[in-house]
């Protein structure tokens, strides 16, 4: 199916080029026309975490989508109705690929088929904790080899402020075509929270900042249909930033509560009772809760991707890198701990056994990227206690860039739960029950205080 039709020579304004701005933009207004008849073909490239649930929006808002990844798994997924992604339905993926409304592919020259294209692929840290952009290089690539003009681009990966200007607009701008006039350019941060019921992809305002206002024009009426709200900026670097500072925000003040548990732990003062009294304060106060360290895509990567650019400008970004040596020295702390407490019951570290409780990176989600069990998992390794795990969302430990973990989740049964010497509550899965869990193990180290509601055998609980 050939979605694409080519502008035509009659797609004028008011009939003679003119738009009612003032400005002679033939496919700024074609593309603005065809918003609003619903007639424009949404592109989605990256078919992960953040592109399938936009394909789903898109969708129900009325558009055809063509999704565009380089794994045939996920193409292939799609194809045959499967979802690989907790929170869409498999069923929602039958029915809309059966329709023809979302055609999954990875053939990229298809990519002229559509005529806003939103880019949704990796941006990770290479291994001395730079920016690793070959995945939004690839696709600009890509996207530039099949430019026609009229399309929308928009950046929705996260990255430094300067990439839209200085890496994508020089790539899309080869062949000749001038960016607010031939081809729009934006970048607009995605900023959902996997497992928050509270705020869904529509609710959560829509941040754009287009390289000329027509750009950011385009965008906010493209995705106007989908959220209810967008925020325009002057420009793509504000945009940019706007998703880091939000992020760093998080990461500083998780490092700050993190340290004040280490803190509290020596005073044997309880940090979760006194966040909770904190909170009840009604303004200049957020609560931010410890943990066993930061996980996920976005929280521990994004701030360096700052702290690099930073660099650039002769600036040492202190804050984030101090709040990163806080955080990513909690593992480390939390077996600490453990220790301690298997010494208590004269039992060493190596030769243990040791049950970790939750492989994801928070709670209620199947996403392992960076979760803090990970590194766990490999420091017990390192000491040489023996390791099991058990995640009701991950029945086998995903491949990972960064870890080889070759194990699968082992029933919670009472007698598994007895043979270990710790269980190790590292995600606090909503679907636990911690009573059980206590009730059967023989020392828990609970590193989210999840067992807070547990009343019976509560000698056996210690906080990490
Ligand atoms: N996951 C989140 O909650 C979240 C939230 C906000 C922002 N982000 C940002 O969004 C971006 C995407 O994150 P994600 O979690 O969806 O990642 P993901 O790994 O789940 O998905 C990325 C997809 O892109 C595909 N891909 C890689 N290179 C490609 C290429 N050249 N062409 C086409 N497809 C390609 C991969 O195969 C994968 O399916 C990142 O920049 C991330 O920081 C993620």
């Amino acid at each position: 199916m050939a979605w694409y039709t080519r502008t035509s020579a009659t797609n004028k304004v008011n009939g003679h080029g003119i738009s009612n701005r003032g400005i002679v933009n033939s496919h700024f207004e074609t593309l603005r026309r065809k918003l609003a008849d619903k007639t424009a073909i949404g592109g989605v490239i990256g078919l992960g975490y953040v592109g399938l649930p936009l394909v789903q929006h898109l969708c129900t808002a009325g558009y055809r989508v063509l999704g565009f990844d380089i794994d045939t798994v996920k193409t292939d997924s799609i194809a045959k109705g499967k979802s690989y992604i907790k929170h869409i339905d498999s069923q929602w993926i039958e029915r809309t690929v059966n329709s023809g409304a979302f055609v999954a592919t990875t053939d990229f020259s298809r990519l002229k088929e559509a005529d806003c294209i939103s880019i949704c692929v990796p941006t990770p840290l290479d291994e001395h904790n730079a920016p690793d952009m070959r995945y939004v290089l690839d696709t600009a690539d890509r996207i530039a080899t099949h430019l026609r003009p009229g399309q929308l681009v928009i950046l929705e990966s996260t990255t430094y402020p300067g990439t839209t200007v200085e890496a994508l607009l020089p790539i899309l701008s080869r062949g000749g075509f001038e960016v607010g006039k031939d081809f729009f350019l934006v970048f607009s941060p995605e900023r959902e929270d996997p497992g928050n019921a509270q705020y869904t992809i529509r609710t959560i305002p829509k941040v754009i900042g287009g390289m000329t206002p027509l750009c950011a024009e385009l965008a906010s009426q493209y995705y106007a249909t989908i959220f209810e709200r967008t925020v325009i900026v002057s420009s793509p670097a504000a945009a940019e930033l706007t998703k880091l500072v939000e992020n760093i925000f998080r990461c500083v003040n998780i490092a700050l509560v993190n340290e004040l548990k280490m803190l509290c732990d020596r005073m044997d003062i309880d940090i979760w009772e006194v966040i909770d009294a904190a909170a009840t304060k009604p303004f200049g106060y957020m609560p931010f809760y410890p943990g066993p360290g930061l996980g996920g895509h976005c929280i521990p990567i994004d701030p360096f991707y700052l702290s690099w650019k930073a660099r650039e400008f002769g600036f040492v970004t202190r804050f984030i890198e101090l709040a990163g040596e806080i955080n990513t020295s909690m593992p480390d702390y939390v077996i600490h701990r453990l220790m301690l407490a298997l010494n208590e019951r004269a039992k060493p570290l190596r030769g243990a056994r040791v049950l970790v409780l939750g492989l994801a990176y928070k709670r209620d989600v199947d996403d392992c990227r960076e979760s803090p069990s990970l590194r766990l998992i490999e420091l017990l390794h390192d000491n040489g206690a023996q390791v099991d795990y058990n995640d009701p969302y991950v029945p086998q430990a995903p491949r990972m860039r960064k870890y080889r973990i070759e194990m699968k989740s082992i029933a919670l049964t009472p007698e598994a739960l007895r043979g270990y010497d710790a269980v190790l509550i590292v995600t606090d899965h909503t679907t636990y029950d911690y009573a059980f869990i206590v009730e059967h193990a023989q020392l828990v180290v609970d590193t989210r205080n999840a067992t807070r509601g547990v009343t019976a055998g509560r000698e056996k609980i210690v906080r990490a």
